[in-house]
């Protein structure tokens, strides 16, 4: 892959696991499991290749809606597997932030993900934003009520958008590559304020065969995109 042009901000929508898993005759939580595997692989990966920022959509806030068993299944692998990937991250010096409402996830994953935070914060090298019980609403909300109950009527007033950003669940750089895997082109609720500007991708492999050849794909076809950010053009170096 090449060293040019890699983006700073990339953004996974991780989908697939589910229609992954019938395929092969198995069931969904057999998917999530082989999903979080390649997970793990492609958080190094990325990191070796010095991307600043990645985000993952693990969980959204609507995923509660799904069947208890697969509910159970996923916060068990959350609860099982966060505190010890976390702690091989942090030997790479990954720093990891969790985005989502606390509620109503329960409390032993609550706590990890505070203690993991701690834990990681004075790492430099990439973060991971797991968004887990996230909406991209919902954080827009969020921000609006601690603008509320913590600025005064004249700071109000005076917010722009770059002050508005300090509000969100944490201060990120704007997404530069959004990646949502399976083939679906939605955003579905996912960093709806860090996505303005994003280039959007959407491989037809199911997340389990997201492999780091169709991580290396994608980035080439990043490095192909001509930005404009609404006006200004950008030269991209391998135009
Ligand atoms: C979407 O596929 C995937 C999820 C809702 C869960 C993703 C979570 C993981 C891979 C586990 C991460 C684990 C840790 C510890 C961070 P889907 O079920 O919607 O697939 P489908 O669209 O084919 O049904």
């Amino acid at each position: 892959m090449e060293k040019i042009n890699i983006p700073n901000h990339v953004a996974i929508i991780v989908d697939g696991n589910g229609r992954w898993a019938k395929k092969q005759g198995k069931n969904r939580s057999y998917g999530h499991k082989k999903g979080f595997e390649r997970l793990e692989e492609i958080i190094k990966y990325a990191s070796s290749k010095n991307i600043k920022v990645l985000s993952l959509y693990v969980f959204s806030t609507e995923n509660f809606k799904r069947s208890k068993e697969e509910v159970d299944y996923l916060m068990n692998l959350f609860e099982k597997n966060l505190t010890k990937f976390s702690d091989e991250c942090s030997k790479e010096n990954m720093k990891i932030f969790f985005s989502g409402r606390k509620k109503p996830l329960n409390d032993k994953i609550i706590k990890m993900m505070s203690e993991i935070e701690e834990k990681t914060k004075e790492n430099t090298g990439t973060i991971i934003n797991f968004c887990l019980n996230y909406g991209g609403r919902a954080e827009i909300v969020d921000a609006v009520k601690k603008i509320a109950n913590n600025l005064t009527l004249e700071q109000i007033n005076n917010l722009d958008e770059n002050e508005f950003k300090k509000y969100l669940y944490h201060e990120l750089p704007d997404i530069d590559f959004m990646i949502r895997t399976s083939g679906e082109q939605r955003l579905s609720n996912f960093l709806l304020w860090q996505n303005s500007y994003a280039e959007f991708y959407f491989p037809e492999v199911q997340f389990p065969d997201f492999t780091k050849e169709e991580f290396d794909k994608a980035i080439l076809e990043y490095q192909k995109r001509n930005r404009r950010f609404g006006g200004i053009v950008y030269e991209n170096k391998n135009n």
